[in-house]
């Protein structure tokens, strides 16, 4: 009797796929993958596979970027219902009130964020490399969507722009408080607060570093201390501790979690790269329009702070 392991790798290399998986899903996932990351990098990988199917373990905005930039391939989803909530959070009709208020205006778009809005955007940007990106551009009024926390932490380091926010939040991070995170702090004195950007400011006022789940990583790699206040969702855990054992790792509590990210399970990828049943699809049309953004990113990343990341955990399986 063959693991589910083991049925997932003859599966993948009968049919020629890659597992991408982002940080914040379960162990197992991460474990049998061959690229995990962070959403920049994630990208990064998706746009230049030459697998015949991607199978994208992550949330919605993630398996349509990788569809947009890679439209040639079949891209799965373990469960095509894994979204993020705050992808959705621009009112309709806003982002065309704020082009006729402000001239000159960049409508800026985490990526975490839905193809249609992207159609809209001027360029993405994620929370690696939202701040570089921002700087680059020649406008002077950005309209930032949808996270007002990554909004509010890119405009404190962009003070020559001016950042317009708007209302949208990850339900996620937004449930850290800084009594969590001064609770943990007494308890744990010597160790350093890391957070990721879609923090409430109060949380992000307490922290030590502010990064990215990726740059988050490699900060506690590269630290001289050995105990870290982790402020982003939980499942950064598992490679925090399998890239560096023998530092503690402690998080908010009640830890925080991703319900859509927890979607994604090993029966699941198995279940899809038999059946290759949730396909993401995307019109032409869309795909057309919300490409520009993302390549233009890509484009802007790679010119104003060269590709960093090296996050790969090809071979793992
Ligand atoms: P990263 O780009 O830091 O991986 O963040 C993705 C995300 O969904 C954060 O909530
Ligand atoms: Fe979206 Fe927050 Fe989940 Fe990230 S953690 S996918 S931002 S709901």
């Amino acid at each position: 009797m063959q693991t589910i392991k083991n049925q997932i790798r003859q599966l993948k290399a009968e049919k020629n796929a890659v597992i991408l998986a982002h940080y914040y899903t379960p162990d197992a996932v991460q474990e049998i993958a061959d690229y995990v990351g962070d959403s920049f990098y994630l990208a990064k990988i998706a746009r230049l596979s030459t697998a015949d199917i991607i199978v994208f373990c992550g949330v919605s905005f993630m398996g349509e970027s990788a569809k947009i930039l890679n439209p040639g391939k079949k891209v799965l989803m373990p469960d095509l219902t894994a979204d993020c909530p705050m992808a959705h959070m621009v009112k309709p009709g806003l982002i065309e009130e704020m082009r006729r208020r402000y001239e000159d205006l960049a409508v800026v778009c985490y990526i975490n964020s839905t193809a249609e809005l992207k159609c809209q955007s001027d360029v993405c940007v994620t929370s690696s490399n939202a701040v570089n990106i921002i700087k680059a551009l020649p406008n002077h009024n950005i309209f930032f969507i949808p996270d007002r926390h990554l909004g509010s932490y890119v405009a404190a380091q962009v003070p020559e722009k001016n950042v317009i926010l708007n209302d949208g939040c990850c339900p996620i991070h937004a449930k850290i408080t800084a009594v969590q995170v001064r609770t943990e702090k007494e308890r744990h004195p010597d160790a350093l607060v890391l957070s990721h950007p879609e923090c409430e400011s109060d949380v992000l006022a307490l922290s030590d570093y502010i990064g990215s789940t990726a740059d988050i990583i490699r900060y506690a790699g590269a630290s001289d201390c050995c105990e870290f206040i982790v402020c982003t969702e939980e499942g950064v855990l598992f490679e925090l501790q399998s890239g560096h054992p023998g530092r503690h790792f402690y998080f908010p509590d009640p830890h925080p979690c991703c319900p859509d990210m927890k979607l994604n399970t090993l029966e699941r990828i198995w279940d899809v790269l038999k059946n290759e049943d949730q396909v993401v699809m995307i019109s032409d049309d869309v795909r057309r329009q919300a490409l520009f953004p993302l390549e233009r990113m890509l484009q802007t990343a790679d010119s104003v702070s060269p590709a960093t990341h090296t996050s790969s955990t090809e071979g793992r399986l």
